[in-house]
Parts: structure tokens; sequence; C-alpha cells
């Protein structure tokens, strides 16, 4: 499996107005945008075709992942070397092409676009919202589902009951191997008709026979095209292609589109970065000194 879909056209309203102007996958983790830490993970994996589902207000990820010349110039003759370094890797990470959604349909119509560039081959989805710890190799684990079973396969994580209607929910039941097999899959359920606390986060392997039943799904949840829904089709369905499996998830994982989440997640990384952390434990610690 070498490809992968980001899809990245979302308005980002959870963050205006500072996501007026600006992507919200621009929003800065430390010094990297959200958007290259999944880029970086997908990278990881082994996925160096990447097709970045985009929209209108957007261009900033392509130049974000495109040389600058000029920038990199004024930095070498400076003799920065560590800040050229960082400025060019973003551009040299991986083989990225981009696709305009063009209606805001949903995150399964956003996946169908990228089809003719998919082929006939499985492929990944990294939803750019979703940050998970970089030590994790779940795409990997995915992968190799995807590979002995021949369907496609969900990253699932364990939530609290009372959260679940924010996710697509799975029905699942224990296989003899470390994965599931799913049997229903619900888009933002209700609590009380939930299936199971086992959401969907935002990693998928999928079989490209989705693409077909994909172009068949009626719009569902928010009148989108939902993956979800798609994903219960295939999950039912026979032949080839078919079955919907999952893998548990049960490191570390920050919704960088919640502004909490987001919050702790830029925490979390300066108290585990070699420069930052340090003195941003000592903050902390002062700050949260009981007051006198
Ligand atoms: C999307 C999917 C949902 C999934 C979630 C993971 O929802 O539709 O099934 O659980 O991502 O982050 P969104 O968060 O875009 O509303």
């Amino acid at each position: 499996m070498r490809k992968a879909i980001i899809p990245a056209a979302g308005l980002g309203t959870r963050f205006l107005p500072a996501t007026k102007a600006m992507p919200k996958e621009m929003l800065p983790l430390i010094d990297r945008p959200a958007i290259q830490y999944v880029v970086e993970e997908a990278v990881r994996a082994g996925l160096t075709d990447i097709v970045m589902i985009t929209g209108r207000n957007k261009r900033a990820l392509e130049d974000h992942f495109d040389r600058e010349p000029f920038l990199e110039q004024s930095l070498a003759n400076k003799g920065d070397l560590s800040k050229l370094a960082a400025v060019q890797k973003s551009s040299m990470l991986a083989d990225i092409h981009y696709l305009r959604q063009g209606d805001p349909l949903g995150l399964g119509h956003a996946v169908l676009k990228a089809r003719k560039h998919i082929g006939n081959e499985p492929f990944a989805v990294l939803l750019g919202d979703d940050l998970l710890d970089e030590q994790d190799e779940i795409l990997n684990e995915m992968a190799d589902v995807q590979r002995l079973t021949g369907g496609s396969v969900v990253a699932l994580m364990e939530v609290h009951p009372s959260e679940i209607s924010a996710y697509g929910c799975a029905d699942a039941t224990q296989t003899a191997g470390k994965h599931l097999r799913i049997k229903g899959l619900v888009e933002k359920p209700n609590p009380s008709t939930a299936p199971s606390n086992l959401a969907v986060i935002g990693r998928y392997v999928l079989h490209p026979r989705i693409f077909d039943i994909l172009a068949e799904t009626p719009p569902g949840r928010g009148g989108e095209i939902q993956l979800t829904d798609a994903l219960q089709t295939l999950a039912v369905a026979e032949g080839p292609g078919s079955g919907v499996y999952g893998v548990v998830f049960r490191g570390r994982r920050f919704d960088t589109g919640d502004k909490l989440s987001y919050l702790k997640a830029i925490f979390t990384l300066a108290l585990e970065h070699v420069d930052l952390g340090p003195g941003i434990r000592e903050w902390l610690d002062e700050s949260l000194l009981p007051v006198p």
C-alpha cells in the first residue's frame, strides 16, 4: 500500500475567527501545522503518494508543502541550517497531489473524489483532525489486517458512552486474531441506541470496492454522504473486497478540531519538547500552586 487520502476541505467553524482566512489544518502545534503531523504519520507508514482533498481558502496547504526558494536562500545565506532543514523538510516529505472537493457533500464524497488517482488498490484515509501518538504504528497494523482479510479496516477507540454521538460507532465481535469483525456501523448515534462505545477514529485502510459503494450511497446524517454508511454496506456485502474489520487504538489521541483537545495537544507536545519541556513544566508548576 502506497497511497493515502487526506481530506482537508472542512471549514473549521469551531475555530472562527482564526480560520476565517486560514485553513484550520494550518493551526500550529508548537512549530508545525497540524496537517504536517498527519502527513508525517502517513509517510512513516510508507504512504508517500498522498491525495489531499481541499477546497476554497486552502492555498496555504499547497504553499506549505511546496518549495520556498527565496526563504531557503535567505536562511542559507544566514547560515541558519537547522531552520533551512525544517523549511525544506515539509516540501520533501511525500508526493502530494491536490484535488478540490467542489461541493461540501461530506467525507464519503471527499473520498470518492480521489477514485481516479487511487485506482484499484487498497489505500489509507487519514483525517486531519485526529492527532495520534508518533510512537504508535496503527496504520501498519491496519494494513496487515487488510492483507490478511482482503476487506476494509477502521481504527476504533473506546470512548465514554456519552461521547459516542460525536463518532461513527461500530458493532463488533472479537476474531481469533487481534482484530475485530464489524457487523454494523452507524454514524453519530444517539447514546441510548448506540450498539457499543467503540468509536471510529480518523484512520481507515480501505478496499477500492468502497468507491462503487460510495457512488451509490445516498446522503445520510446531516445530509452528507457518509463514509460510515458506505462501510456499513461493505460490512454486510458478499464477495471480493467485502467485510469490515477493526483494530482498537489504545494510544494517545487528540482531536485538534476541538479547542480543548487542541490545547491539550499543545501542552503535551510542549512538555515532551527537548527545549520547551523544562520551561513549560516550571511555569505550569508555578501557575498551579494553590493560592495562599
Ligand atoms: C468523521 C466521521 C466519523 C468519525 C470521525 C473521527 O466525523 O464521519 O465517523 O468517527 O470523523 O474523527 P467528523 O469528526 O468529521 O464529524
